[in-house]
């Protein structure tokens, strides 16, 4: 099993405000459900909570949350207090590619298992930001596609859609 990170990202890494996110994509929107569906996806405890109550747990995917918290239970999510449990569960499911969907703290903690990183590049710096994706060391990664997708009403911004393998 694959372990990928699948993120989008300011010009600083901003990736969140106030457990929310800095923008409305609707092309990004819809790249994270093609590349997730059918897949385990694995989140810290903030990112799910903020996703919106209809959306909640993501539909065509196994939700996995990971948690300190024993009272957190959520009915459609699988909740594990560690990263490794969570890791753990997606492989005795026979998944072939795990996907690690955020947030700050999660994309920190779970770096190291990580060979791919799917990163949508946002052309904006967002000042407000309070959530950040970490610092790739770039010596450690190469680029294996990159499509950029110019300003339209689907993106807001340019984006620049970018594979990164280790
Ligand atoms: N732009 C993007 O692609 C993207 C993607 C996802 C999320 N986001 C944004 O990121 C922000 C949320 O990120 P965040 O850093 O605040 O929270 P988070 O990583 O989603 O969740 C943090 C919580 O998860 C649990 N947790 C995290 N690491 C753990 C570990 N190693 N072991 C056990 N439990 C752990 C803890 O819950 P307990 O306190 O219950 O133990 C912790 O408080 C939001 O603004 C969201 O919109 C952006």
């Amino acid at each position: 099993m694959i372990i990928s990170i699948i993120v989008a990202a300011d010009l600083h890494n901003g990736i969140g405000l106030d457990n929310g996110l800095l923008w409305q994509i609707p092309a990004d929107m819809l790249y994270f459900k093609t590349i997730t569906s059918g897949h385990h996806v694995l989140m810290g405890k903030n990112t799910y909570l903020s996703i919106p109550d209809k959306y909640r747990p993501l539909s065509e995917r196994t939700n996995i949350v990971i948690s300190k918290d024993s009272s957190f239970e959520n009915e459609g999510a699988k909740v594990f207090s560690t990263i490794e449990e969570g890791i753990n569960f997606a492989k005795a499911n026979e998944e072939t590619e795990l996907m690690i969907i955020g947030g700050g703290k999660i994309y920190e903690a779970a770096m190291h298992f990580v060979k791919r990183i799917y990163l949508t590049r946002v052309n904006h710096t967002f000042p407000l930001a309070d959530t950040f994706f970490p610092f790739m060391e770039k010596h450690k990664w190469h680029l294996k596609t990159s499509r950029l997708q110019l300003k339209n009403e689907s993106t807001n911004y340019d984006l620049m859609f970018e594979v990164w393998e280790k």
